[in-house]
């Protein structure tokens, strides 16, 4: 039979729409630690939940979607409807998915053992990040960070299964509803950014080997709460100001990451008065951020040690954090009493 070699149309008609969050993970298969597969299929069980989740916030402002649900989470914060709505749809597609054991979110106070026997990994997860933003129409996300399970398959679910150290991450990412929503993630090997296009209901690839600015001009702190913070804060944040920086507060962890990610920049969120161990959970919010800043080429440090290397000792733990452009986070290492 005749045939003909494909040539790719480059006519206007003609162009890519780029590489599906799918064929991004075929096509790195490799790179996913113990490339089993289950991993990857992890991944998309989040993509998806994070779609459906992406469908609510789209309709907050309508109907019953907004508002508090009337129940404060473990910490005491009141939940929001949204919190509730989104704890469910991830713990759902993580039940259903079959690679999970175990969820730690913030939105329960114990673990949730998922009887699953032969899945191999455990899921920390902030289902909803900055949900004082859901009722204004402020960027928000969600954050997650995934382990192996250390003890055997089928077995029950061990206080060391879930209380591992940063560094053990094998994945972490997190989602920003933003202008766009987004899915940024790492298995270690570089961070790749990825934009949902809605009509077509996929994520693309967006962000390749996202590197962090070595760098940057943006502060990111909510001053209102540093009067009894450490001064060696107060002095940073002078020489901030004194050097023409600029500040940058939204109020969300993931979008205030995500912004100074990419133009290069500090997010502090230090011990204070109200929070004497800072207010960023260690296991759902602060060591997925800490990886991915590191595997794109920044520092996370509660000011004393790695974040990554803090022994976690309880599920809901909180940490001071000082995450972003590597000169930024060294400078501020020289005022606070690290
Ligand atoms: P969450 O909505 O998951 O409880 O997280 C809120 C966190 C974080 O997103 C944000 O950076 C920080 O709280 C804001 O805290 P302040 O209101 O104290 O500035
Ligand atoms: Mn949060
Ligand atoms: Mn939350």
């Amino acid at each position: 039979m005749k045939t003909k070699p494909y040539k790719q149309d480059t006519s206007p008609l003609g162009y890519a729409v780029g590489v599906t969050l799918d064929r991004f993970i075929k096509s790195n298969q490799a790179d996913f630690p113990f490339a089993t597969g289950e991993l990857s299929q992890l991944l998309r069980d989040i993509a998806l939940a994070s779609k459906i989740v992406s469908r609510e916030i789209s309709r907050a402002g309508l109907g019953q979607v907004t508002g508090a649900f009337g129940q404060t989470n473990v910490q005491g914060e009141e939940q929001q409807k949204l919190d509730v709505v989104a704890n469910i749809r991830f713990t759902r597609a993580l039940t259903k998915g079959g690679e999970v054991c175990a969820v730690v979110s913030e939105e329960d106070d114990e673990v949730i053992d998922l009887q699953n026997k032969t899945g191999k990994y455990v899921v920390a997860i902030d289902p909803l990040d900055g949900s004082s933003n859901i009722d204004v129409n402020v960027s928000i996300g969600t954050i997650f960070s995934i382990y192996r399970r250390v003890t055997p398959m089928g077995s029950p679910i061990q206080p060391e299964d879930v209380l591992q150290k940063g560094c053990q991450q094998v994945a972490a990412g997190y989602v920003l509803y933003g202008s766009s929503t987004m899915l940024v993630f790492t298995t270690g090997n570089g961070v790749n950014g990825f934009t949902y296009e809605q009509s077509l209901g996929e994520f693309f690839l967006s962000h390749h080997d996202i590197q962090a600015p070595l760098t940057g001009q943006i502060f990111t702190i909510n001053d209102g709460l540093t009067p009894g913070a450490d001064p060696g804060i107060a002095g940073f944040l002078n020489a901030c100001k004194q050097n023409g920086r600029t500040a940058r507060y939204i109020g969300s962890l993931v979008a205030d990451f995500h912004r100074n990610l990419l133009k290069g920049g500090i997010y502090l969120y230090p011990a204070t008065v109200a929070n004497p161990n800072g207010k960023i959970r260690l296991a759902y919010e602060a060591n997925a951020l800490a990886f991915i800043a590191e595997q794109a080429g920044g520092k996370a440090t509660d000011g004393m040690q790695r974040i990554l290397d803090i022994p976690p000792l309880s599920l809901h733990q909180r940490t001071p954090i000082f995450i972003g452009s590597v000169e930024l986070v060294d400078e501020l290492e020289t005022y606070v009493n690290g």
